[in-house]
């Protein structure tokens, strides 16, 4: 799918709007997160979207990469402003993975998430979101970036070899093609609604929905605890906070309130 038939995309790179939201295009851009936190502390106003075709550098959560390919994927950024305290804005992750869960329902993809940020698609990761704040400052609202990548049309190709085993595409799993300006409104139309209810004191009704697409609960995995040591135990899901819990083999539970979660056995 390139920019010329993917007409929304055009138009919307034409026109610069996207429903409310003003909209900066890039054909090429390093991190549509950097630009957004740039454009933030500028004063760009919330809804304001980056968007780009491609990213030289990319970022994940963790100092990762997010390889972004031309012509493929979605990468985007949306600033926002937000009411939240600041020990609640890591709900915005949550809030955002169950939008574009559901968003991707409306075309009929059943993804599921895993805890914090990873999209997953029969197991293997399709997306990922970075949400990043700016200065943290009592009196005003906190700018967060809330930064999406969606591995969209993506052959498993344009994958480095290492991620191939782990990483797909809509395009590859559902053996289509999908339109990205499409889905970008659909996905912000969806991301409206459910910033809107968490500002609104809705967490818990986006937990109840989040948990229904939770992927690892009931699994066992491994979460490296901030000591370095290696926690092995079975996933028992997010707490009505949205912190991750983990029994492990002796019984004694865990909260896991960030770092890396992977299914036990695998890297
Ligand atoms: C992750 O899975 O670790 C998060 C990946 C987030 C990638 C998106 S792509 C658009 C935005 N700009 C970036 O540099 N990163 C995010």
């Amino acid at each position: 799918m390139d920019l010329v038939t993917d007409k929304i995309w055009q138009e919307m790179s034409d026109k610069g709007l996207l429903a409310d939201h003003p909209v900066r295009y890039f054909a090429e851009i390093e991190s549509t997160n950097s630009e957004a936190l740039r454009l933030g502390r500028e004063g760009a106003v919330a809804g304001t979207i980056v968007v780009a075709d491609c990213q030289s550098k990319g970022r994940g959560r963790l100092g990762r990469f997010w390889v972004s390919p031309a012509g493929t994927g979605l990468y985007f950024s949306m600033i926002m402003r937000s009411a939240l305290l600041p020990q609640y804005l890591s709900r915005i992750t949550l809030a955002a993975g169950l939008a574009i869960c559901q968003a991707l329902e409306e075309v009929g993809v059943f993804s599921q998430i895993k805890w914090p940020n990873d999209l997953l698609l029969g197991g293997k990761k399709i997306g990922g979101i970075l949400t990043e704040t700016g200065e943290i400052r009592a009196e005003t609202n906190t700018l967060v970036v809330l930064g999406i990548g969606l591995n969209v049309n993506t052959p498993s190709e344009l994958f480095p070899v290492e991620l191939r085993s782990k990483a797909t595409s809509l395009r590859v799993h559902e053996a289509q093609n999908f339109t990205r300006g499409d889905l970008l409104a659909i996905i912000v139309s969806h991301l409206d609604k459910t910033m809107l209810s968490l500002e609104h004191g809705g967490f818990s009704e986006i937990l109840a929905s989040w948990r229904q697409r939770d992927a690892m609960v009931g699994k066992e995995l491994s979460w490296l605890d901030p000591e370095g040591k290696v926690v092995t135990g079975i996933a028992l899901g997010p707490d009505d906070d949205g912190f991750l819990h983990i029994r492990d083999r002796g019984g004694q539970v865990h909260q896991v309130l960030s770092g890396d979660i992977n299914l036990a056995g695998s890297k």
